[in-house]
């Protein structure tokens, strides 16, 4: 059933670069992102683009929502379905509402559906599971191709949301008649071999777990796309190891948090956007000058002082780097998981999928 794995996280962990390729199966042709299932929607009548998901599906959409903007220009929300209900969202028929979800059955976002729905936006839903109630009661559904996901830490369902988030920003674009570089989609349908070599470095995130599993807490920092990436690298820790940790947007530091940190803090900082890696880069530097510990996950290749935990990540566009980080931030938080004893693939209090509000 494990394939030989110890555990259902670590072989869905490794089936990442499968899934991901049955994700991109049938959507790249001749350079052009085909997505049929949307072909009769007109996205120039969309004002507005609202993502509304939940725990991780959440964390994927956050950065579907970062991609859309910078590559389709439009104007968009993400929110976290509890929330989304209650909070009068602007919805009307110019809305395009996106339900991330990899059961399809989780109730906020069933009901946040429905409300977008009745308030008339045109709903797609992106979902896992075939025939679930998501697919079935949106007008239009994206599948990711992930197969059945066992363990309760979500791993390769976010990988091939994220998939397949990029891939609609980018069908959008195209559909707007904005710019999309060859480049990026050359990038994409590379993207399977590029997750196969970072999974091969899985003994240096065994080895940064190590930095772990003794604290209590943990920071992650990043910016822009990096921070949808810390969001989701905090919680997979928390879930599976329960070291408690909390993502800062790296700017925010200085406005709070850094009081926390001291002799011996772990920090961990994603710093893929060539735009401001140096800024987030800076701000390890104030947290080293206060005793942290630091794991620098980056593309940023000038020597950065002091840091002695640096992994290179592949140099591919900034638009796709969610994808490869999340690698290294799943198997970081595998490993203090299982260095500390815990029951990876059941957490205690989670369950796989949370039918009631
Ligand atoms: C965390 C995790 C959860 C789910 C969330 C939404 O690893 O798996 O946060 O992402 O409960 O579930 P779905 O995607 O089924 O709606």
């Amino acid at each position: 059933k494990k394939d030989g794995y110890d555990t259902f996280m670590l072989k869905e962990i490794h089936e990442q670069p499968h899934v991901i390729a049955e994700t991109l199966r049938g959507r790249i042709h001749q350079q052009h992102i085909v997505l049929d299932e949307l072909k009769d929607i007109d996205f120039s009548k969309f004002n507005k683009v609202y993502f509304v998901a939940c725990g991780t599906a959440y964390h994927a959409s956050l950065c579907g929502a970062h991609v859309l903007k910078k590559v389709a220009h439009l104007p968009v929300l993400s929110e976290v379905a509890s929330e989304f209900r209650y909070n009068d969202p602007l919805i009307d028929e110019k809305t395009l509402a996106i339900f991330v979800s990899q059961s399809g059955e989780t109730a906020d976002t069933l009901a946040a559906l429905r409300l977008a729905k009745e308030k008339k936006a045109t709903t797609l839903a992106v979902a896992n599971v075939l025939g679930s109630t998501i697919s079935r009661d949106a007008d239009y559904v994206l599948y990711t191709c992930a197969g059945p996901e066992i363990a309760v830490a979500s791993t390769k369902a976010y990988t091939t949301q994220l998939v397949l988030l990029i891939l609609l920003a980018y069908y959008i674009a195209q559909n707007l008649n904005q710019d999309v570089h060859d480049d990026v989609i050359k990038q994409l349908q590379l993207i399977p071999q590029y997750v196969d070599n970072i999974l091969k470095d899985e003994p240096v995130f065994a080895q940064y777990a190590h930095m772990l599993k003794d604290m209590h807490d943990a920071y992650f920092i990043g910016r822009n796309l990096d921070y949808a990436s810390v969001l989701e690298g905090a919680l997979k820790l928390k879930e599976v190891s329960y070291v408690h940790a909390d993502a800062y947007v790296a700017g925010e530091l200085k406005h709070g948090p850094i009081a926390l940190i001291e002799d011996g803090s772990v920090v961990i900082a994603v710093a893929t956007q060539p735009h401001i890696a140096q800024k987030t880069i800076s701000n390890i530097q104030e947290t080293i000058a206060r005793g942290a510990r630091v794991i620098l996950l980056t593309t940023h290749h000038e020597e950065v002082k002091n840091v002695q935990n640096t992994y290179y990540l592949p140099d591919v566009e900034p638009t796709l780097q969610a994808i490869l980080v999340a690698i290294p931030l799943q198997l970081i938080a595998y490993y203090t998981a299982c260095l500390k004893g815990c029951d990876v693939d059941k957490p205690r209090n989670l369950a796989k999928s949370v039918t009631v509000e």
